[in-house]
């Protein structure tokens, strides 16, 4: 292990890191200098077991071959090439494939290189088409109270994490926003969708009601809130929104950049909800966390509206240097590659039970005020320590890391999200892990 001493560096003050304490990390920092599939090896020569797939993306596990390969392959034969007005076989074969795989109706599909991004992608194409079909006086977005839609002006307006909002001023404006289902009185340890909630679906009739839908764009929601601490819709909620926004020719758009990729055993969400929706955002795992890159997939409906006019004119002004590049692009085709061959994305659901009752078999350990889960997601939310909310799960996250773990935490939830090559064996050793750090916890 004495070259991977040699990596790291000596000076951390010029990388100011993102959503990090950046004064505590550098006075004590945790880096990883290699990976292979359910486990990161520190700096320190330590083997970390990953309960995170990374930040939700590394869904087939770490340095997989053939996404290696096909990563080193292209950059030596197609480095870069335009997608404006030009394009490269690869992103065409991959928006096919998206296309072929994604839930009926979802045809089309433009990149990005970020989640944050695609969601920025999918809010100006819904304006755009309701303007484009004519109906121009829908500009209002509505999003959710506690929604992660990553940290663009879009995303964090639609979104609802107050850090995420507060320092920056007026945001998007014609925004609204529907209540979070979050509801730990009625629905603690619940196991998959939680059986109380559903009439928070209503709220946006109530939103209707006081902007009219004459005036509203596009709902935007995660089917499964994760970043804000997961939170698993309520049984029947994504359908009475679906039901809505038909009724009154909103958009509804899935945001399903850590749900899309086999996260709940089924491709999308959109799938294990039943629930289609009328623009789906992905990232994260298209690529398998390794080249960056976000799709947006929406309907040939939402598309066709957009191809009329001279044939010379460009029909949607929206795009990135980047969209569709060739080494994304080959990353993304090795990735769905590598779940095909290994049929990852269905995976999830042979483990579910598994993965539930190893989580629920935490009721009763020290702080811990609820469990849930849903595929293989899991949550487990702590008592705040008085005074000093988030405090006592960041002990939790050092503490892991330190003892072989990484989990994720926001707030005073523990978020668990494996990648989806799990064993059994991976799963009991993070729930004994885990039981043991929280009994330790102050
Ligand atoms: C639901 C959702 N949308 C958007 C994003 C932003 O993605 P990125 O960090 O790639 O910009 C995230 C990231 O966690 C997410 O969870």
């Amino acid at each position: 292990m004495s070259d991977t001493h040699a990596v790291v560096p000596n000076d951390l003050a010029a990388f100011w890191m993102p959503f990090t304490a950046n004064r505590q990390f550098k006075k004590s920092p945790r880096m990883f200098v290699a990976a292979k599939d359910m486990h990161y090896t520190s700096a320190d020569g330590r083997q970390v077991l990953d309960a995170t797939s990374g930040l939700w993306c590394v869904n087939a596990g770490h340095c997989r071959p053939k996404i290696t390969e096909a990563v080193q392959k292209q950059v030596a034969e197609l480095d870069f090439a335009p997608t404006f007005q030009l394009g490269h076989p690869k992103a065409f074969e991959l928006a096919n494939q998206l296309a072929s795989m994604a839930p009926a109706g979802l045809e089309h599909v433009l990149f990005s290189n970020s989640g944050s991004e695609a969601v920025e992608t999918a809010l100006k194409l819904a304006l755009a088409y309701q303007r484009a079909r004519g109906e121009g006086g829908r500009f209002r977005l509505i999003g959710r109270e506690r929604g992660y839609h990553g940290v663009n002006f879009g995303g964090i307006s639609v979104g609802g994490i107050l850090p995420n909002r507060k320092m920056f001023g007026t945001l998007l404006t014609g925004v609204d926003h529907l209540p979070h289902t979050h509801d730990i009185a009625r629905n603690a340890w619940s196991k998959g969708m939680p059986p109380h909630g559903l009439e928070l679906a209503d709220e946006l009739d109530r939103i209707i009601a006081l902007h009219d839908a004459s005036t509203i764009a596009a709902v935007i929601v995660e089917p499964v809130a994760g970043s804000t601490g997961v939170l698993i819709p309520p049984k029947g909620y994504l359908q009475k929104l679906r039901d809505t926004c038909t009724k009154h020719g909103i958009l509804l758009i899935f945001d399903e950049v850590i749900t899309g990729f086999g996260r709940l055993g089924t491709p999308f969400a959109a799938d294990y909800f039943g629930v289609i929706p009328d623009i789906m955002i992905t990232a994260k795992g298209l690529t398998n966390g390794v080249i960056p890159m976000g799709a947006v997939l929406t309907t040939a409906k939402i598309h066709d509206t957009f191809m009329h006019g001279p044939e010379h004119l460009i029909e949607f002004f929206h795009g990135y240097t980047y969209s569709g590049n060739p080494m994304a692009a080959a990353a993304g085709l090795a990735t769905l590659e590598t779940y095909r061959d290994e049929q990852l994305l269905t995976r999830g659901a042979e483990l579910a039970s598994y993965w539930e009752n190893a989580l629920h078999s935490l009721k009763g350990t020290r702080h811990v005020i609820d469990v849930r889960n849903i595929g293989l997601i899991g949550a487990i939310e702590l008592e705040p320590m008085a005074g000093l909310p988030t405090k006592r799960t960041f002990s939790a996250f050092i503490e892991a890391f330190e003892k072989g773990l990484l989990i994720r935490t926001t707030g005073d939830i523990i978020a668990l999200s494996p990648p989806l090559i799990v064993q059994k064996s991976h799963i009991d050793q993070i729930v004994e892990m885990l039981s043991d750090i929280l009994n330790g916890l102050e």
